[in-house]
């Protein structure tokens, strides 16, 4: 068993042992290596000032291919030492090119990007992901304005104005942008992290101690012997928790090596999505498979979150305002649990007992997301209404999915979210559409009956009256975007 982390940092190994494994990455750099270009504004992922590249070994075409690395935004304030292990940390100041500037940095300058400066670093490390991963027939593409509003949606400033800093991402040259690959020659990273990714992992602090298993049946194992231990994937919602005192854990264990996590497999009917696949990876896969969830995958947070978030931690953390439990409600989605007694499948709108409480037991932990593709003739529509588009939280989240049989409704499906304790789907608003008119009276009449399932309270997004409102009026919604023309022309001649 290692009993250290291990991670490189621009290029340089560290062994990371004792208190420090259990710093925020931000911490760690600017405290203990002085590489204080990481700024932290928020530290709670909400602003971007600390992004920094992860490069870890490439699973983005399934789990065995690790011959390169694949190197991603991520918010260093609400990383943690120990989930860190077998990575290469870039900061802003690892971009620069033999002691200069590189093109990006050089642009936000040249454009006027950068005032106070707490923003930039964050912006600079955004930007040069862009032009990572902007790749058109294997060659370098040249960012249009919409990709880079896109890659910045996680970064805020505060006194520039976006105007300059949009500018100085699109004045770069992009055969003059040189890649992270081209800085440090992946050949001998990739060949450590190999050596050492399977490796399990022990570090204990003077007050904490962690354990990365490698394999599902050593995390069932601590789990079980552990029931308080924290579980942390992607740790978007773990760390901020961490950084605002709210939990204090003794013991932690990290699934970021766990084997088998990592894949993502489909077949016709169903996706089965490993407990470790990113959001990031999810919203690639769903832009043509499935639009409409790669809509809400793609407001989901920033690109910083998405790297580093999954999809098991949005079901674990079991929020009644989690962007993707309405979909998950209404596909019959099931997540399968790995136990001490073996593994079983629980359906999502069945697992949670209370505010933000499973099902599971004190040893199970959620290893797989079995998700069915709608049939070609379900009509689906999913919402999330937010006072902003991009890294809100919800106020009020829906799902509305049903068949059409000549002019009636069959198969309808609804849930929704930040209307009560717990995503709620609501059988008596699908019963009464059952069978129905494909109408707007129809759906007026739904709202009222979903109005009567629904417990909102009123709290700083949405007052209880908003809500209820919102219950109603997403039915009106959801007629006048899927009825065809004749149906419209009757409500709108
Ligand atoms: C700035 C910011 C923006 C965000 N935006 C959104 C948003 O738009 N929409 C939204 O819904 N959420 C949002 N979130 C919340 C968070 O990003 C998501 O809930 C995310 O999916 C969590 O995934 P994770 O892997 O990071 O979970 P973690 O933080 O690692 O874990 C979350 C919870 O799940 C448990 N857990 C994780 N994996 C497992 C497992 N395999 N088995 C059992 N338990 C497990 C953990 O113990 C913890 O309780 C945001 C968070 C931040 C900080
Ligand atoms: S300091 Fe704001 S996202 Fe990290
Ligand atoms: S330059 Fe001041 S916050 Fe961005």
């Amino acid at each position: 068993m290692r009993d250290f982390v291990l991670l490189y940092v621009n290029g340089v190994e560290h062994r990371v042992k004792g208190d420090d494994a259990f710093m925020p990455l931000s911490d760690y750099l600017r405290y203990e290596l002085s590489k204080c270009g990481t700024k932290v504004v928020c530290a709670e992922g909400d602003c971007g000032a600390c992004t920094v590249f992860l490069g870890r070994l490439d699973t983005g075409a399934g789990s065995g291919n690790r011959e390169s690395l694949e190197y991603v935004p991520v918010n260093a304030c609400i990383q943690y030492m120990y989930q860190l292990d077998c990575t290469h940390i870039v900061t802003v100041e690892g971009l620069k090119i033999d002691g200069e500037l590189n093109r990006i940095q050089q642009s936000m300058v040249d454009c006027h990007g950068a005032q106070c400066g707490y923003c930039t670093p964050g912006f600079i490390v955004a930007m040069c992901s862009l032009f990572e991963s902007c790749t058109k027939d294997d060659k370098q593409c040249k960012p249009d304005r919409a990709a880079v509003s896109d890659a910045l949606t996680g970064n805020l400033c505060r006194c520039t104005g976006y105007e300059s800093i949009i500018k100085a991402a699109m004045s770069v040259d992009e055969k003059q942008y040189k890649r992270l690959a081209q800085l440090y020659p992946p050949a001998p990273l990739v060949s450590t992290f190999k050596r050492h990714h399977d490796e399990p992992v022990m570090v204990k602090g003077s007050e904490s101690e962690f354990f990365k298993p490698t394999d599902i049946k050593s995390a069932v194992e601590f789990r079980s012997k552990n029931p308080f231990a924290v579980i942390v994937s992607g740790g978007t919602d773990v760390c901020v928790n961490l950084n605002k005192g709210r939990i204090e854990p003794q013991k932690i264990m990290v699934l970021t090596h766990v084997s088998g996590l990592s894949e993502l497999k489909t077949s016709a009917e169903t996706i089965e999505v490993g407990a470790r696949v990113t959001l990031r990876r999810l919203e690639e896969f769903f832009q043509s498979a499935l639009p409409e969830f790669h809509h809400i995958l793609w407001i989901f947070g920033s690109p910083q979150i998405r790297y580093a978030g999954t999809l098991a931690g949005n079901i674990a953390n079991g929020s009644p305002i989690a962007d993707s439990l309405p979909f998950l409600f209404v596909s019959g989605a099931e997540v399968e649990v790995a136990g001490t007694k073996g593994n079983r499948r629980i359906k999502v709108s069945e697992l949670y007992s209370g505010y933000r409480k499973m099902v599971l037991t004190e040893d199970e932990i959620i290893v797989k997301i079995h998700i069915p593709m709608p049939s070609k003739s379900t009509i689906l529509k999913l919402y999330k209404v937010s006072k902003r588009e991009h890294l809100d939280i919800s106020s009020f989240t829906a799902a509305i999915s049903l068949e059409r049989q000549g002019d009636k409704i069959a198969n309808a499906k609804v849930a929704y979210g930040g209307v009560a304790a717990v995503v709620l789907k609501l059988p008596k608003t699908e019963e009464f559409l059952n069978g129905k008119p494909f109408n707007l009276d129809t759906f007026r009449q739904a709202g009222e009956v979903a109005m009567k399932e629904i417990t909102p309270i009123s709290d700083v997004r949405g007052s209880k009256d908003y809500r209820l409102q919102l219950a109603a009026n997403i039915m009106e919604k959801f007629f006048f975007e899927t009825a065809d023309e004749k149906e419209l022309a009757l409500v709108c001649p």
